[in-house]
């Protein structure tokens, strides 16, 4: 499950051979209109068009959907839990709530905020072109939520918790969809708010980084965030999840914090993994003139939490305005649990393809794409069943499966016919591929 994709350290020269944007741009939505190839509008603005242009009309009808803000959606649900316990737990000493809580942050960011202010390595894989919904060489739909958090830092928040709606290229699954939702935390805190009276210090004159830390940061520094971010992350997840819950904390990396932790939760048998966390990479601090201070952020992934608590068993369903679904949680009551009851499922139908490739152009994320842009909710699964290379030619030919399923009805034979159709004119316009 892709709730946390950042932590990946491998560095990679991304090849851009199929650089293409897509081009299928007719079914577009009456608020975000991509009028025609050269200018994308979206949220009142123009962009133009250019060649790391990925983002397509499908995505682009989901940014005015703001399922995190749709009172008793599950997402909205999950929010507002979480909220609700960071408000009530952690209060100042008049009673207020110590953390402010944002939701409605454009989802479109500069990569500037996307990932260079949070000085993610100019190679990184997270940058690549078939994982992003890049609106242009400029601005993009944010992949996280930490895209926000130089500027809320900046805009004076020592904490705050930020919720939005995230885009990424990916594989086609039940557990994958290229919006989902994510909420971000962060927490700075000055040398008296860590140690009060007792002595310590932030800063380590000798600025030297480790396994343990980072250079500007003493190792006291270090393990006070790393005790407070922890325990208030367990006693959340206590919240949600109950009292009796197991969890277990490792090492792990993101480019934005060092050292860096993941929490995984015991659930129905199994070890899942809920959020990433760490101590903020000090120089998000000082772009946000926040310097003197020192903090940890943390990313939750909203729909893992939400399929994980209510049980719900496919990623679209949270896309679905069906009532049987979202009648489920209308009267659900603050803190109460909930097992979610699949509506009779639709019988699911299977369509094979094979193409050969043209080798070392064929990008797997730009596939899923299309097969996403064309078939949109009534794609259940894409599974690579076959490789194969021709002794001959060396040409490469792949064999997919995919598995269309409506949650709603039952799809026709020819429907679906058509829409495999449609698919495979498309990869052979767009990618170059020959059907077998
Ligand atoms: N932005 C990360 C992702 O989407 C999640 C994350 C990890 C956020 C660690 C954080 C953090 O703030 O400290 O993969």
């Amino acid at each position: 499950m892709h709730c946390i994709r950042f932590q990946c350290n491998k560095l990679i020269l991304i090849s851009y051979t199929h650089s293409k944007p897509l081009q299928h741009y007719s079914n577009s939505s009456q608020h975000n209109n991509i009028h025609n190839n050269v200018t994308i509008s979206l949220l009142d603005r123009e962009y133009p068009v250019d060649n790391l242009t990925t983002i397509t009309p499908t995505i682009l009808s989901k940014v005015d959907r703001h399922l995190h803000n749709q009172y008793q959606h599950p997402i909205e649900i999950i929010k507002r839990r979480i909220v609700s316990y960071f408000s009530h737990k952690w209060v100042d000493s008049n009673g207020d709530p110590l953390f402010k809580s944002f939701d409605n942050f454009s989802p479109v960011v500069s990569l500037e905020q996307n990932f260079d202010s949070l000085r993610v390595p100019l190679d990184h894989v997270t940058r690549s072109k078939s994982d992003n919904y890049y609106i242009n060489n400029q601005f993009m739909l944010r992949a996280h939520t930490s895209a926000h958090q130089r500027d809320t830092i900046a805009l004076g928040h020592s904490q705050f918790l930020v919720t939005g709606d995230v885009y990424r290229r990916d594989e086609i699954d039940t557990k994958h969809y290229p919006v989902f939702h994510q909420m971000e935390g962060v927490e700075l805190f000055t040398n008296e708010e860590l140690f009060g009276n007792e002595q310590g210090s932030l800063f380590d004159p000798l600025k030297e980084e480790t396994e343990e830390k980072q250079a500007e940061h003493s190792l006291e520094t270090v393990l006070a965030i790393e005790k407070n971010l922890k325990y208030k992350l367990e006693s959340l997840m206590q919240h949600l999840f109950g009292n009796n819950l197991q969890m277990r904390w490792s090492g792990t990396y993101f480019p934005f914090t060092h050292p860096s932790y993941e929490l995984e939760i015991y659930w129905n048998d199994k070890w899942l993994e809920v959020l990433g966390s760490g101590v903020m990479r000090q120089h998000i601090l000082v772009a946000g003139g926040k310097g003197s201070k020192a903090g940890y952020a943390f990313g939750l992934g909203l729909e893992r939490l939400a399929m994980i608590l209510f049980g719900i068993p496919d990623i679209r369903l949270f896309w679905s305005k069906d009532r049987r679904f979202i009648d489920q949680f209308i009267n659900l009551q603050e803190n109460s649990s909930l097992n979610y009851k699949p509506f009779s499922l639709q019988p699911p139908a299977m369509r094979d393809m094979s193409f050969w490739i043209n080798n070392g152009e064929f990008e797997m994320n730009d596939f899923h794409e299309i097969v996403r842009d064309e078939g949109e909710e009534w794609i259940e699964n894409v599974e690579l069943l076959d490789e194969y290379q021709s002794p001959e030619t060396r040409r490469k030919s792949l064999c997919f499966r995919i598995t269309y399923r409506c949650m709603e009805r039952t799809l026709l034979g020819e429907e679906i016919q058509e829409l495999h159709t449609r698919i495979t004119d498309r990869l052979q316009k767009e990618m170059s591929v020959s059907i077998r």
